[in-house]
């Protein structure tokens, strides 16, 4: 990574100056204040009674120390002097601690299903992972694994602040901690930076700047020390800066409660982790088949005939696309649920979809959140009657701007918003037959500062998109936002300062209300926007997976959000926002993928080639090969730049031919693996370290990716490079391609570094030695792949053995009443296929493919009930197959080979 120096202007923050800052490559800020406050008094348990015990664990009364002078006091906000310290003890893996004011004043996230809903517990778990310590006066506490009495969490040496808008708590951590998490921000590496490094947590519109707050909203990280995990989150959707510094972990959090979870797995492991993580937020939703084919979108294509070129461009070029998707290009002056009549009339466009799927593919549309402020207009007349948009504190509807104008923004807290919703989701699927939506501008995003559009009902806004008028004037127009905005303040009961909190995360817009919904915009109940804020996406996703299933009750829903919370991952998928056609921004989606995996979403992918900016035919094609393997696989491409469909180079073509005849012949590991995630929780892309936590030289690898266990991509993300510097696992690999081992290719022995052949249009794939992989024979289409027979792949290890799972179901039923559940074992020349057979369509299993160190010459099926009859054993190099085995997957059989 080259070092980056990102420049931006801090408006309308506390100190009401303007300053610079300046972000080194690691993501430290000069400017942060990266103390703790020593000064401050703390607080001590209080009263008589002190602690007691509650049904599920512990409940400590705190009050604020005394402090002379009021030194301390009031840092940011106004102190809150009685707190409340609930300690339950949930499960064996999990611990909660919420500290919280006793009065409950504070907002916390919301429990019910549009924040998190919390666990109902009767009583503590008997057996725990952990114990829990603490010291009275003044107040800190111990999280302690009971395993190696290693103290995971520690807050005892740091102060403890409460005040209405600022709370600080510190933990420590080893010097040098491997630390993973805190998002959503775009990094390069996976591994945290903690000499001085700051991660600020705050739903956010932006170009996905290095190191700063981006789209989603995630406080939750990941410690590995001495080859053992826990992890920790912290439940609040309260704009905060996260600092990892060296020995600690400090949050500074500006409302809300300081509400922990910890999460300590009986064996320790990554993976375990974040099954218990994903225990508590929700697990991933299960994807549908087709959701994993590739998919191709643009913003900017002119007119339809466009968009149908580019499908046609894939046909002829024998380039998979399974799923066809239009940008806001196709609305009616930008408006949700309306067509351009021009270049995108509505018979057409309902005519695509037909198209589509008389073809087998899918077609997805984006919906934006804000809604066009105008008379006439659906979206906005039906809203305004139900009354459930976003209000300003004087009760007006909040009128921001978006791409249609000005804008209003449903408030997904109102509880009539599903009417509103529903009907507008099933009318429009109704109508267009689409497969899915994508869910997009939901921080929620706004091109001006507060109610702009307040008294401009049906007028335009100066310019549709703001940034291209001169400097001066979107200074002038901002200076006049501001000055309205701080009017509307007036209005504004509440004792704190929603506008101006006096400590000034490190947002990188600066202003808390820039480029979205104002902080003193209204939801139901009288809530501040300030309150809720990081929670608008993660709603809309709720309600509109709701909405979804309302009109399809059977079919599992598609949807892909931009903004994401803690748990979104259970609704939708999520794409990592406008990257830029760069190297390092190739580089850095495989840390961005592996975040999302750890925090329970699955199905998440960044745009292929590149958002912003012009790709270059390289670039281009070293993109293709690694998307392609994407847990979420989309070519997606900004308005401006020059076009990136695969096909334009030569070369791009060729090795998104490769890569995704791999993809889809992996189609029923990544399915599998997807019903492993969304029954577990475990993500379907994992670092080396996740399986090999005791192998230090992975802590920080995030060249690599693994896809679930078996399969090792050493993808080259670095220009001008052709061979892969590639850290192998324990075990024996075996090339993808070849078959040949790693070690027949030059890693010996314990020497496991190896550098890998990867001329342009190759990537690297292994398969790890010990796997059984479910495979197809690869087609231009998911169904039609999945109509062909099952391969089974037998990679052996060390001693001759392997292992494999496969899940079957309809591929899209929201509740299959079918599913087979297949474990296959390999053993002393004999393999096994037992478990589930609960489907019963008759799915073929015709090829076995045994890769490694055996040699037979014959083989039998027994147990089985479709015995083979024109059995041939064929001998490959390093493997031997079997074919025509013409096995039915409905029961156990059993194959020896001899
Ligand atoms: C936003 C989205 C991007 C989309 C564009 C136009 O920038 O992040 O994916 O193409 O809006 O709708």
């Amino acid at each position: 990574m080259k070092r980056k120096s990102i420049v931006s202007l801090l408006l309308g923050t506390t100190a009401a100056t303007l300053c610079l800052l300046v972000l080194p490559a690691s993501g430290a800020v000069e400017d942060v204040n990266f103390d703790v406050s020593t000064k401050a008094p703390g607080y001590s348990v209080k009263g008589r009674r002190g602690a007691h015990k509650t049904k599920t664990g512990l409940e400590i009364p705190l009050e604020l120390k005394h402090s002379h002078h009021h030194e301390g006091i009031d840092l940011y906000g106004k102190t809150i002097k009685d707190l409340v310290v609930d300690v339950d003890f949930e499960t064996a893996d999990r611990i909660h601690v919420k500290i919280s004011d006793k009065d409950q004043k504070q907002v916390p996230v919301p429990d019910s299903p549009l924040g998190i809903e919390r666990p109902r517990l009767r009583k503590s778990a008997k057996k725990r992972n952990y114990e829990f310590k603490y010291t009275e006066d003044p107040f800190g506490f111990q999280v302690i694994r009971k395993s190696d009495k290693a103290v995971i969490f520690d807050t005892t040496d740091y102060p403890l602040v409460f005040e209405d808008q600022y709370l600080e708590i510190t933990t420590a951590v080893p010097d040098d901690a491997n630390i993973y998490g805190f998002g959503e921000t775009t990094i390069p590496h996976f591994r945290r930076d903690n000499v001085k490094n700051v991660t600020t947590i705050f739903a956010r519109d932006a170009a996905c700047p290095f190191y700063e707050n981006i789209y989603g909203h995630h406080p939750f990280y990941m410690e590995i020390r001495d080859g053992k995990a826990h992890g920790s989150l912290l439940l609040s959707a309260h704009g905060m800066d996260v600092l990892t510094v060296e020995g600690r972990i400090t949050w500074k959090v500006i409302g809300g409660v300081l509400e922990f979870y910890i999460f300590v797995p009986d064996d320790d492991k990554p993976n375990s982790v974040v099954q218990s993580y994903t225990d508590l937020i929700g697990k991933p939703m299960m994807v549908s088949r087709w959701m994993l084919g590739w998919h191709h979108c643009r913003w900017g294509y002119e007119d339809i005939d466009q968009v149908q070129g580019v499908i046609d461009g894939y046909k002829e070029h024998n380039i998979p696309l399974e799923v066809a998707w239009v940008d806001i290009d196709y609305m009616d002056t930008f408006q949700d649920f309306t067509f351009d009549p021009v270049n995108f009339p509505q018979e057409r466009m309902i005519q695509l979809g037909h198209d589509l799927h008389a073809n087998r593919q899918r077609y997805v549309i984006m919906v934006n959140a804000g809604k066009h402020y105008k008379s006439g207009y659906e979206g906005y007349e039906y809203g305004h009657d139900l009354d459930i948009f976003m209000k300003n504190p004087d009760g007006e509807e909040y009128v921001g701007q978006v791409w249609p104008g000005y804008t209003v923004y449903p408030d997904w807290f109102n509880p009539d918003v599903s009417k509103y919703w529903n009907k507008l989701i099933a009318d429009w699927v109704e109508l267009t037959g689409i497969d899915g939506t994508w869910v997009d501008m939901d921080e929620p995003a706004a091109f001006c500062l507060g109610s702009c559009g307040t008294g401009k009902k049906d007028q335009a806004p100066p310019s549709l998109e703001p940034w291209t008028l001169p400097q001066e004037t979107q200074d002038q127009m901002y200076a006049e936002e501001e000055i309205a905005i701080k009017n509307l303040s007036n209005y504004v009961q509440d004792s704190r300062d929603l506008l101006y909190p006096n400590y000034a995360i490190n947002n990188g817009h600066g202003n808390l209300s820039v480029k979205t919904g104002s902080m003193i915009a209204y939801h139901h109940g009288d809530i501040p926007h300030y309150d809720l804020h990081s929670l608008y996406g993660h709603a809309e996703c709720k309600l509109t997976r709701d909405a979804l299933i309302e009109h399809n009750k059977t079919t599992r829903p598609f949807i892909l959000t931009r903004s994401s919370f803690v748990g979104s991952g259970r609704y939708a998928g999520h794409w990592t926002g406008d990257n830029a056609s760069k190297w390092e921004y190739l580089k850095s989606s495989i840390t961005e993928i592996f975040n999302m995996q750890m925090f329970g979403i699955s199905y998440s992918g960044s745009d292929v080639c590149g958002f912003n900016d012009n790709t270059t035919e390289t670039l281009c094609t070293r993109w293709q090969e690694l998307g392609a393997f994407y847990p979420f696989a989309r070519n997606h491409n900004a308005k401006q730049p020059i076009a990136q469909e695969p096909f334009l180079w030569e070369t791009a073509a060729e090795a998104t031919r490769t890569a995704l005849a791999i993809r889809y012949a992996l189609l029923p590991y990544y399915y599998t693996l997807f019903e492993e995630s969304n029954r577990l929780g475990t993500g379907v892309w994992r670092p080396l370290i996740f399986e090999w936590p005791h192998v230090d030289a992975f802590l920080d690898n995030d060249d690599q990716i693994l896809v679930g266990s078996d399969i090792l991509l050493s993808p080259v993300v670095y220009e001008n490079k052709t061979s892969v510097e590639a850290e192998f696992p324990p075990g024996i690999w075996y090339d993808w391609y070849t078959l040949e081992t790693v070690d027949d290719q030059g890693a010996t022995g314990k020497e496991r570094a190896i550098t890998l052949d990867a001329p342009l249009t190759h990537i690297p794939v292994h398969i790890r030695g010990g796997a059984i992989l479910p495979l197809k024979t690869p087609t231009m289409l998911v169904e039609e792949t999945f109509d062909s027979p099952y391969i089974l792949l037998v990679a052996l290890d060390d001693s001759g053995e392997a292992q494999g799972r496969l899940y079957i179901d309809d591929g899209h039923s929201l509740e299959p009443s079918e599913t087979s559940d297949i474990t296959f074992t390999f053993k002393n020349g004999v393999l096994k296929a037992e478990g589930d057979f609960g489907y019963s369509k008759p799915e073929k299993l015709d090829t076995i493919k045994i890769v490694g160190d055996i040699d037979a010459t014959t083989a039998s099926i027994t147990d089985c009930s479709t015995p083979a009859d024109n059995l041939e054993l064929v001998k490959e190099d390093n493997a031997i197959v079997l074919q025509n085995a013409g096995i039915d997957l409905t029961a156990s059989f059993t194959v020896r080979f001899e």
